[in-house]
This record gives C-alpha cells, structure tokens and sequence, in this order.
C-alpha cells in the first residue's frame, strides 16, 4: 500500500535519527553521535570482509554487542539496503521481533524464518514482515563498505528485540 509505504519511511528515518531530531533539531547521520547523558549511537563495527562471502551463504555475526546475534548475507541482486560492488549485501537481527526466537535464514526464499510463532521477514526488502505474530519488521543493520573489502556495520533499522532503543549507555 502507497501510504503504508510513507509512513514506514516515516518511521524508519525517525529511529534513524536515534529519536534525537525531536523537535527541531538536526537530522544526524548514521551512526547517531554521542548525546548528552552518557548514551551514544551504535558504533561502527567490521563484520566481514567481501572475500567472506557466497552468494545465498548467510554468515553468522553479531552487532552491536554479543547479545544481538544475526547475519550478513549477499543475496545475488540488488535490493534496498545492500552494500558492496553488486548492491546486495544485507544484514539483520536474528532475534524475532515478536519473542526474541532465533530467526533462521532460508536460501529458497531470502526470508528470515521464526521458529517460535513462525513469522517470517524478507531479507531483500529491508527486513519487512511478511507472515506472522510480529507487529514490526526485522531489524536490519546499515552497512558501509570499506576500501579494503570489509563490510562494516554502522547503525540499526527498527529496534532489535529486547531494546529499548537505538541508543547504547556509553
Ligand atoms: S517469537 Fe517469532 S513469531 Fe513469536
């Protein structure tokens, strides 16, 4: 749907910002800067390099610390969202957005796929839901390529399970 669409956006762009443009202020960048108050955007972070990976091959990785784990993956196509030479490198949370299952990537179909209450999330769309109890889309991590090939992540789409928001205590 066209307007679903605009307020997805909407809401993306606004947890982008670490909720800090509240009021007039500066959109930031990704990653969120350090804030007053001890909290501070997600850092930076390698989680692979090109040569890491296959096509269709997902690779375990964690981010921003080891408590969230999820993948990176090059999906074979460009899609919004990916990084790298082809445009088609992505990478996700693989905690449910519902309960917190550990999500399980499906080659067949580039879903994430829950265990638990079987809602599934589409890695070539930016996480978004497409079946299940979950009431938000996957989120997926922003990447930046570097010279050297390394795949880095620097910032957090939606809200990993379990947290209150995209913003660390410092
Ligand atoms: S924990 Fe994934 S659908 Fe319920």
């Amino acid at each position: 749907m066209k307007g679903c669409g605009k307020l997805e956006l909407g809401r993306r762009q606004f947890l982008r910002n670490g909720l800090g443009a509240v009021g007039g202020a500066a959109a930031a960048a990704v990653p969120v800067p350090a804030a007053a108050g001890g909290r501070s955007g997600y850092p930076a972070q390698v989680l692979a390099n090109l040569r890491d990976l296959a096509v269709n091959v997902p690779r375990d990785i964690h981010y921003p610390d080891t408590g969230s784990p999820g993948v990176v993956v090059k999906l074979g196509a460009a899609v919004p969202g990916g990084v790298g030479p082809d445009g088609d490198i992505v990478a996700y949370s693989t905690l449910c957005p519902h309960k917190g299952y550990p999500l399980a990537y499906a080659a067949s179909d580039k879903t994430l796929n829950c265990p638990g209450h079987f809602s599934r999330f589409d890695a070539e769309k930016e996480g978004q839901q497409v079946w299940g109890h979950a009431t938000q889309n996957l989120a997926m991590f922003r990447l930046a390529l570097r010279p050297n090939g390394d795949i880095a992540a620097v910032g957090v789409d939606e809200l990993i399970y379990g947290r209150i928001g995209n913003v660390l205590e410092s």
